[in-house]
């Protein structure tokens, strides 16, 4: 079997694999190309790539020659006939925006694999290329922060005087919010965190950041370790308790996200308005609406003094370590479909395999993808 590795469109500076994860990969017996120029942007070259093994095409070449496509965003600017029934294209769906194109490959008979859609269970851990892209994202929201932000974050006893710490709230303890979390206190910001489930209480506690809550948050065990909707009343509460703590707050980094939801808005007009000139917000969940109702998605806007960052391409401006994180997530996936021949075997009695297949033989599979396109 041929695998064949695009190259990214767009902006995007990441790959799907570096030449260190093609090593591996070959010695699942199988046969790997990759696009021409497609690892420039995350510092790897095509001899990188030709010392691990993987041959550089065109991607004409490459599409026709490949049973396997991977990529980090799907395909979509191609003519879908380009591709041939039976194919199968793995890479992060992202299905709200990219419906279109997928009942399009639907109706080409290809098989989507989604990576956004791999269930969060403990055995599909280390394929879960979003935890991986979250936790980068996590740690370049602190830095970002940090750099807009006219203060120090640790405190500072010098003979100029003592500079107290910067205060960071981080509402959403999910992955990058707990990455979020983690750098602040390496960086000596005194940190409080939200979130509405209280099983990541001792979490936070452990990493060194204080939990503030409200009484009453609805959780629901079958949710697999993500937020359900929370009641009205609720949600009054929570906005007056993140209100008063925002307006003392240096930086508000917000991550909270309801997966197949519009990201609940947490820091209102008002809130920004509260808060004091220099401060600076950086919202994670930008892209699916922010989390702040003044978030501009991919811009930096400023509103009372109060930077307020909505950038969502982090992972995209640390394309070496992301690749690389995303590469090792993506063998371990990959090591399930391939067999001692190192041929292509999709087994849907597999939850992972089945609950990460939007498409194949014509039909939708997951029914997480169901789901999210409310398909019957
Ligand atoms: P996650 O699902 O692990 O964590 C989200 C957390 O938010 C959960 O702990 C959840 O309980 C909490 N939450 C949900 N509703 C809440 C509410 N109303 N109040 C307080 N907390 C609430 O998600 P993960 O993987 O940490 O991702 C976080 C966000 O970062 C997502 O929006 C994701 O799309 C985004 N992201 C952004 C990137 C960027 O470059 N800007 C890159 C990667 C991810």
């Amino acid at each position: 079997m041929t695998i064949g590795i695009l190259k990214e469109p767009g902006v995007e500076k990441r790959i799907a694999m570096l030449p260190g994860e093609v090593a591996v990969l070959k010695k699942l017996g199988v046969n790997i190309k990759v696009e021409r120029g497609a690892g420039e942007r995350a510092f790897a070259s095509d001899e990188d790539y030709k010392s691990s093994g993987a041959e550089a095409a065109d991607r004409k070449e490459l599409i026709s020659a490949s049973t396997l496509l991977l990529s980090i965003n799907p395909p979509v600017e191609d003519d879908i006939n380009s591709f041939i029934e039976g194919q199968v294209i793995c890479s992060v769906l992202n299905p709200t925006v990219n419906s279109g194109w997928l009942e399009k490959a639907r109706l080409r008979g290809l098989t989507v694999l989604g990576l956004d859609l791999i269930p969060r269970i403990s055995r599909a851990q280390s394929m879960d290329v979003l935890s991986s892209m979250a936790t980068v994202a996590g740690y370049k929201a602190v830095l970002a922060a940090a750099s807009a932000l006219p203060k120090f974050f640790p405190m500072f006893m010098s003979a100029a005087g003592t500079i107290r710490p910067s205060k960071v709230l981080i509402l959403g303890a999910g992955v990058a919010g707990l990455q979020a979390i983690a750098i602040s206190r390496k960086l000596g910001a005194v940190v409080e965190v939200f979130d509405v489930r209280s099983a990541v209480k001792e979490e936070v506690k452990s990493l060194g950041g204080k939990f503030i809550e409200v009484e009453g948050a609805r959780e629901d065990v079958s949710a697999g370790g993500y937020a359900v909707e929370q009641t009205e009343e609720f949600e009054k509460k929570q906005q007056q308790l993140i209100h008063d703590h925002a307006a003392v707050s240096d930086v508000v980094i917000t991550t909270a996200q309801i997966p197949g939801k519009r990201a609940p808005v947490l820091i209102p007009k008002e809130t920004v308005m509260a808060m004091k000139p220099g401060s600076v917000i950086v919202d994670l969940a930008a892209s699916t609406g922010g989390n702040c109702e003044l978030t501009e998605n991919d811009k930096t806007i400023t509103v009372n003094g109060v930077a307020i960052i909505g950038n969502s391409d982090f992972p995209s401006e640390m394309p070496a370590d992301a690749s690389k994180m995303f590469g090792s997530n993506l063998i371990n996936l990959l090591k399930l479909m391939i067999d001692k021949e190192g041929n292509l075997v999709l087994d849907m009695h597999d939850e992972i395999i089945s609950g990460t297949t939007a498409v194949h033989n014509k039909e939708y599979v997951s029914q997480r993808i169901k789901q999210i396109l409310n398909i019957k």
